[in-house]
């Protein structure tokens, strides 16, 4: 019989292990492959509440994550962590996922061992170095060290080849995203378990829910103070009208600047992240998605909810041609008129709030593993 394949699949925040969980789950389950999984950690709590969800327990844990962590110091702890394992595994292909620091030091500690790369995720660009911010050179520098690139849609295959990456090398298959979260919604789960019957009873289930998230980088300071501020100016001038549900992001900068420019507004519920499932659940219950994250840009549409977008430009072009998704960007004014204009005008609600799926059948893991049975 032949040899398994060895493939180490590394990640360490949250977003990346919601990803890659279905491609874990998919790689462990066949018996041409050993997948072992290696943690960074980046992320401690929100890492763990992803893990616990999809039931992985990672064989290597660098667990990196200090309070208030530096880009230099992730990317250096990731990198030294990371190298020991791969020169102790000798694995036939190291799989990394997107965009985090995580990701490029995944890459680089696999390149230094001279073990191949495969890019999860691959050919997302913006074209601006700076937004998002480190994302964008992160996904480019990670791309440059990879064999594999695994695009999620045709748009970021043709972005590799104007690159310069041979189209052999590329392989649209679709997000696993889409995979995560149809696995995780059809499985259903009671909110109030997760919520708690305070915050569960403390929200009018009647009115129109708005799901926010906010944490990126370059968003911190004075974006994100105009982001909060417009947010909470309308939920008081539509207080009878809606609630806005916002699972904090751990970091502290994040977390006291949503609590002194929102804490004060009755309908703004300022909660901890949610585990994936009731956070999946909370987002097919909500009237539409205000937010940064990558993620909810693909899984939002998914489901048929509008998705208004805290940036100014998007790696995800395919939800905006969809029809599903609008950049409102960071300042005060644009972010209230986007969101008031949404909530008040029924018939560009009706237009927005469709289902679309640009990202996947919900089987990119298996065409990955039949890409990498084939190609190994
Ligand atoms: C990171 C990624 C970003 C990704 C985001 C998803 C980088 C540079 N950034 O950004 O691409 O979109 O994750 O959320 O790779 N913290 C905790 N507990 C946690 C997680 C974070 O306490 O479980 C706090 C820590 O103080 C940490 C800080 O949050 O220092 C920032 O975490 P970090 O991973 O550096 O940046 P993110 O903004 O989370
Ligand atoms: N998410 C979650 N719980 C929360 C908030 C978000 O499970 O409380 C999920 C969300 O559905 C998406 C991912 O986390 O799949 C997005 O992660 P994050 O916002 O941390 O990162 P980004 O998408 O910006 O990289």
């Amino acid at each position: 019989m032949e040899r398994k394949k060895k493939v180490l699949l590394i990640f360490g925040t949250r977003p990346e292990a919601i990803k890659m969980a279905p491609l874990v789950k998919v790689l462990q389950a066949d018996e041409r492959f050993n997948a072992q999984v290696a943690v960074t950690a980046q992320h401690r709590e929100m890492l763990d509440q992803v893990l616990d969800c999809f039931e992985i327990t990672p064989d290597f844990d660098l667990n990196v994550m200090q309070p208030g962590q530096t880009l230099a110091e992730i990317t250096s702890r990731a990198l030294n962590g990371l190298q020991q394992i791969i020169a102790g595994q000798k694995p036939d292909l190291v799989l990394v996922h997107g965009d985090t620091t995580t990701t490029f030091a995944g890459a680089l500690a696999a390149f230094y061992e001279q073990a191949p790369v495969g890019h999860v995720e691959a050919g997302l660009r913006t074209g601006d170095k700076y937004a998002p911010y480190p994302e964008e050179i992160n996904r480019r520098l990670t791309g440059q060290l990879t064999d594999f690139h695994f695009a999620p849609t045709e748009t970021a295959r043709q972005n590799l080849l104007r690159e310069g990456v041979a189209e052999d090398k590329i392989f649209v298959t679709g997000n696993t995203v889409i995979d995560a979260l149809l696995q995780t919604v059809s499985k259903g789960c009671d909110l109030e378990q997760y919520l708690g019957a305070e915050v569960c009873h403390s929200i009018n289930w009647e009115k129109k829910l708005v799901l926010l998230t906010c944490h990126r980088r370059e968003n911190w300071g004075q974006p994100m103070h105009e982001i909060f501020s417009a947010i909470f100016q309308l939920a008081r001038k539509l207080e009878s009208a809606i609630e806005v549900i916002y699972p904090m992001h751990k970091n502290p900068l994040v977390r006291e600047a949503a609590r002194e420019l929102m804490g004060a507004a009755p309908n703004i519920h300022l909660i901890e992240p949610l585990d994936y499932r009731p956070f999946a659940q909370l987002m097919s219950l909500s009237h539409l998605v205000v937010t940064d994250s990558g993620g909810m840009q693909e899984e939002a549409p998914a489901l048929g909810k509008p998705v208004l977008v805290l940036r100014d430009v998007t790696e995800r072009p395919e939800a905006v041609e969809a029809g599903t998704a609008r950049l409102i960007g960071t300042k005060f004014q644009s972010v209230y008129d986007g969101i008031r204009f949404l909530l008040t005008n029924g018939e560009v609600y009706r237009q927005m709030a469709h289902a679309a799926n640009p990202y996947g059948d919900g089987r990119a893991a298996q065409y990955i593993r039949d890409i990498l049975v084939e190609r190994l």
